[in-house]
């Protein structure tokens, strides 16, 4: 009874690891390599300030919007993450009650430790499906034809992860699933135990294909009907080319830092994919958001929606399916305040001339 309040996603962070055992908070955790782009993502949203707008009713205030035509209830999205029966024994099962009930859309990654269908029957909110290309196109055939059945509305192919970026902290742990946990959705292709080091990089090494390119778009997109949304681009040009190759959407994303460290922030990204871009797709943005500050920024600067990562991880270690929803509610009451005391009303109020960048702030 004497825990500390949870008031904001840090406390969250704190509480979860207290709760989670050093190989899954440090796995959770971690950046790659030096983790400079991981202190970057941060860095990014403390360097734009807020220019508030007075003298406006704000009595009422609109964050619903709708994401692929979808309705959320706020403008803030449920990334994919890997491995949530990590956090929790109801994992993923879990974090997509707890995000339908906060109004809002739950990402599953392929790496998720329960059947995509359990997800599915778990809860009827809206979702999509993250997914990474195996060399065995089989494989990625079959779990797309399977999303599909389960009423998945749109797959997410993750562009940034050939192979696995080096968490040394994952690598010093010979971090792998305990026993009992493993990915549900490839029952056929388990991680190999017994490697030294980070078993996860090691599957990734062995499964994923590396030869992915521009034209597997067109093929991912022929295996159904599926917008397409490709998450993990950072230059303006990549985004460009994904317009051209029919995407719907594009998350601007350095995969929470884990991927190529020296990548900039994700929020650094933003406004040169929103220029090329220019309205012929949707965009989002994952990578850093701690507040609800920080969404209003990433709004500011053109991001349709955000994604929370690492925060639901820690909503979903300390209290499950609450947990989730809570992390989930707190950044839509910060988000709130910070539009009533900006001056705006609605999501469309939140235009590029309240921010400005100060580059002496770290
Ligand atoms: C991820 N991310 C990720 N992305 C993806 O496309 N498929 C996946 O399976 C995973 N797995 C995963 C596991 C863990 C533990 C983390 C922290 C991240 C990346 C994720 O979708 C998202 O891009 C970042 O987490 C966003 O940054 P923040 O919110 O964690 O700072
Ligand atoms: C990760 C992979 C699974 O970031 O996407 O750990």
């Amino acid at each position: 009874m004497n825990e500390p309040r949870l008031l904001t996603l840090d406390d969250y962070r704190r509480a979860a690891r207290a709760r989670l055992s050093k190989m899954a908070y440090d796995y959770y955790r971690s950046g790659a390599d030096g983790q400079t782009t991981l202190r970057a993502n941060r860095r990014a949203f403390r360097q734009w300030e807020i220019w508030p707008r007075v003298l406006v009713d704000v009595s009422s205030l609109e964050l619903a919007t709708t994401v692929l035509g979808t309705p959320v209830a706020l403008p803030v999205l449920v990334a994919p993450t890997a491995y949530q029966r990590l956090a929790h024994p109801d994992g993923e099962l879990a974090a997509a009650r707890g995000t339908h009930r906060a109004g809002s859309l739950f990402v599953l990654s392929m790496l998720a430790t329960s059947t995509l269908e359990d997800v599915a029957a778990a809860s009827d909110g809206p979702r999509w499906f993250q997914l990474y290309v195996h060399k065995d196109r089989g494989l990625t055939r079959s779990l797309v034809e399977r999303a599909q059945a389960a009423g998945y509305s749109a797959l997410v192919l993750t562009v940034d992860t050939p192979l696995l970026g080096r968490r040394l902290a994952d690598e010093r742990n010979g971090f792998q699933l305990p026993a009992g946990l493993r990915m549900e959705n490839l029952r056929d292709a388990q991680a190999a135990a017994n490697l030294e080091g980070s078993a996860l990089a090691g599957y990734a090494a062995a499964r994923h294909d590396p030869t992915l390119s521009w034209k597997d778009v067109d093929w991912l997109s022929s295996l159904s009907g599926l917008p397409v949304v490709l998450k993990g681009i950072l230059r303006a040009d990549d985004a460009a080319r994904a317009v051209s190759a029919g995407a719907a959407g594009i998350v601007v994303s350095n995969h929470g830092a884990r991927q190529l460290d020296g990548a900039p922030a994700s929020l650094s990204a933003l406004p040169g994919v929103v220029e090329a871009v220019a309205g012929r797709c949707e965009v989002l943005l994952d990578g850093g958001i701690r507040w609800g500050t920080d969404v209003f920024k990433a709004l500011a600067l053109g991001a349709r929606a955000v994604l929370l990562g690492r925060p639901i991880l820690w909503g979903l270690a300390v209290a499950g399916d609450s947990g989730v929803q809570h992390v989930l509610d707190l950044v839509r009451e910060e988000l709130t305040r910070a539009m009533a005391l900006s001056g705006c009303p609605t999501l469309a109020s939140i235009t590029p001339d309240l921010v400005r960048r100060d580059n002496k702030r770290t």
